[in-house]
Parts: C-alpha cells; structure tokens; sequence
C-alpha cells in the first residue's frame, strides 16, 4: 500500500488531510473528532481579539457540494482557547495548528499567549480580510513565537502572488492556498431576500465549485515558489481532487466543506481512497506525483485537431455526446454506429467528457 505520511514545516502528518479553519475546529471537542476521523491535523477557527457574534442564518448549502457561509472567526474567546480549548488537546492524535488573524494589532496580542501555551500548538496560521495586513502579521508572529508560520491567502485580492512574495520574504514557512470565495450572492426566491444574512447578504463561497480556482493558484505560487510548502485548500471533495492539487505542486490538502457535508468520517475514508488511487497509478507517495503537471503549465496552445475513438461495447446509447454538440456533428445511428461530421466537428473535447462510460475517448482529453 502506498505510503500516504507527509510532512509540513517540520510536523509529521499520518496522512496529508488537515481539517481546515472553520466549525468543525470550533474547538477542542471538534478538532479530536477531526483526528478521530482520520484528520492528520487540524487549524482552528481563527483566534481574534473578542469572539464572534455571526449572523443568522450564515451557512446554506448549494447542492453538489457547494456552501456559501457568512460565518465569522472563533466564538470562543482567546481566553477559553488558552485557558481550556488548547489544554484540552495536549496529546492528542494529530497536529495542532493555532489560526490567528485579522490584523498586526491581534497578532501582538495573541500571539505571545500562544507561545505561553506552547505544546499541543505545533504551528500557526495567519490570515486577514486585507491583503495589505499579511506581511506585518507574518512577522509579528515570526518575532514572538518559535512557531513555523503558513500565512493563508485570499483568492478575493487580484494581487495574490505579490502578498505570497511578500508572506515568504516575511520569514513565513509555508503558504495555505487559499479561502472561500466571495463576495458571492444567493437570493432566495420564495422570500425575495438573501438567504444568508449579513451586510447585503454578501457571502463566500466553498466546496465543489472552487476547487478550479485553487487549483489555478496553488499552481501559481508552486512555480512561482517550488521549495515552499503550499497547503492546498478549497474544494477538495474526493481522493482525485488532492491528486490534482499534488499534482500542481500541493504538499498537504486543507479541508472543510466536503468533511462538513459528507461527515468528519471523510478524512480517514479519503486518506484510504488517496492510497488506493496511487497504488493502482503505480505510486509509492504523493511525493511521486507533486508537481508532476507543472511542467505542462505553459504558454502556447495546441491546435492539432482531436482523434476520437468509440467503443460501441462500452456505449449505453445514453445520447449525451449527441446532445451536447453545438455543431450538430455528432450522431449515433441504429445499431450504436456513431457518425462524426468531420467538417461540422470543432475538436471542442465537450462530448468526450460527458461520456459516462468511457466509451467516447479522445487523444488529450
Ligand atoms: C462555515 C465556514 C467557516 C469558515 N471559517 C473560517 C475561519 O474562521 N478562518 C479561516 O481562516 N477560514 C475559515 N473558513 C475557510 C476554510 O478554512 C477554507 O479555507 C474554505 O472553506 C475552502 O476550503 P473548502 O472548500 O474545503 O471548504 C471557513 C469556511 C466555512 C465553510
Ligand atoms: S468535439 Fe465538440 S464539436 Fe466535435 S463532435 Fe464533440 S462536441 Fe461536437
Ligand atoms: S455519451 Fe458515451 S455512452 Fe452515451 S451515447 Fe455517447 S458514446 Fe454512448
């Protein structure tokens, strides 16, 4: 069985699923659930100077594994984390890592306390609203604690690389990449108001849905920083799913929707399925394939017309390739004969990838 230990600034994870800031590490009791279920580490809801009062309701589920949330950060005082949250974790099984934020001003105060705690805390998170708060915060907590420090980043600034630049010349040890995405707006159309509440009804976005923008940036930042460990985040739903963030260069996967969605029991459950997809892929390690696609992350497009093949053994006659072409080029005959327009056909890869049983394949897609 391929062996699925990571390791993360220094930290040895059983497996490389960290339960990801948010209400399932709204305190010790949710974080030991978390190791229970397999989670080889866990971030805490953020740390801030007075607890959070959210509004109500602030989560609503989308379907197909997509949240919006106007959630805050920790409703536990800091004091309750020092005092009974953090104890309460000393020697449990998995990593501890303290998420502090929103501002330079928090972190002075936070901070020291934290390293005051010392054990179980093996590491801390910051993370801000505002990009420009990130590098002062990375070095406050590098000043007052031994801790190695991810500094968490928002796919919501449009300079994202440049506070990642700044984060790591800030002494940061490692990068999470990134958060929910917003703002965002749901409407519900039986009251004619936004289903979360909060200012304007403004909220973020998690889960299924953003997984491609993740995956864009940790690719981003890997290239862009090969030797700094990027703790992917957002959308991870499956085992395929955190094969696709190693693969653009991921050294552990942060979590927090599809664990909420599906039960805590999906930590340990994809751990397992992440084993078995690299022993049948002939890998030994995730490191085997970490950023094994980067490579192909280029400039230049390819403009080589598609070969495709049919398996008529493999085809349901389901009629979704047929349905999907905006060109009319694709028809399946009686007797599952399937027909391609070849001068109607624009090589677009859409029907292949709506096949359910593989039996409409293409060179490259
Ligand atoms: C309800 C909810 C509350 C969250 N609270 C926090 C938080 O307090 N601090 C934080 O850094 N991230 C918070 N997050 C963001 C998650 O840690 C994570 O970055 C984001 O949800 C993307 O990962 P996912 O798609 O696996 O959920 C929260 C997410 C959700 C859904
Ligand atoms: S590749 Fe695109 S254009 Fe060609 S048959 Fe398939 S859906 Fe139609
Ligand atoms: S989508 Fe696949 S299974 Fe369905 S008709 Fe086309 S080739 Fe057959």
């Amino acid at each position: 069985m391929a062996d699925v230990r990571v390791s993360l600034c220094g930290a040895e994870l059983r497996n490389p699923f960290i339960a990801s800031s948010g209400p399932l590490t709204y305190g010790a009791k949710g974080i030991r659930r978390c190791f229970a279920a397999g989670a080889a580490a866990a971030v805490t809801k953020t740390l801030c100077k007075l607890p959070a009062e959210n509004p109500i309701p602030h989560i609503v589920s989308l379907g197909k594994g997509t949240m919006l949330n106007t959630e805050k950060w920790a409703d536990l005082s800091v004091q309750q984390w020092v005092e009974q949250e953090f104890p309460a974790l000393r020697g449990a099984d998995g990593v501890v890592i303290a998420s502090l934020g929103h501002t330079v001003e928090e972190v002075e105060l936070i901070a020291p306390q934290l390293a005051r705690v010392g054990e179980p805390i093996r590491m801390l998170e910051v993370v801000s609203y505002r990009a420009v708060d990130m590098e002062p915060m990375v070095k406050a907590a590098k000043r007052l604690t031994d801790f190695p420090v991810l500094a968490k980043v928002s796919p919501n600034w449009p300079d994202l690389l440049e506070v990642v630049d700044a984060c790591i010349a800030a002494g940061a040890d490692g990068i999470t990449a990134a958060d929910s995405l917003g703002p965002v707006l749901h409407i519900d159309i039986e009251t004619a108001r936004p289903a979360l509440s909060g200012d304007y009804g403004y909220a973020w976005m998690s889960g299924t849905a953003i997984k491609p923008v993740i995956v864009r940036i940790v690719a981003d930042i890997c290239r862009r920083h090969p030797d700094v460990p990027v703790v992917a985040t957002g959308g991870v739903t499956t085992a395929e799913d955190a094969v696709e963030m190693f693969m653009v260069g991921a050294a552990a996967i942060g979590a927090q929707t599809a664990p909420m969605l599906q039960g805590v029991s999906w930590f340990g459950k994809t751990a397992g399925k992440l084993a078995k997809w690299l022993d049948e892929h002939g890998y030994s390690s995730p490191a085997d394939i970490r950023g094994k696609a980067l490579p192909a992350i280029a400039p230049g497009e390819d403009k080589r017309p598609l070969t495709f093949f049919f398996d008529a053994e493999k085809c349901t006659e389901c009629g979704r390739c047929v349905t999907v072409c905006a060109y009319e080029a694709r028809h399946l005959e009686e007797g599952k004969v399937m027909r391609l327009d070849e001068d109607a056909c624009r090589s677009c890869g859409l029907c292949v990838t709506v096949c359910p049983t593989e039996a409409l394949t293409a060179d490259r897609v």
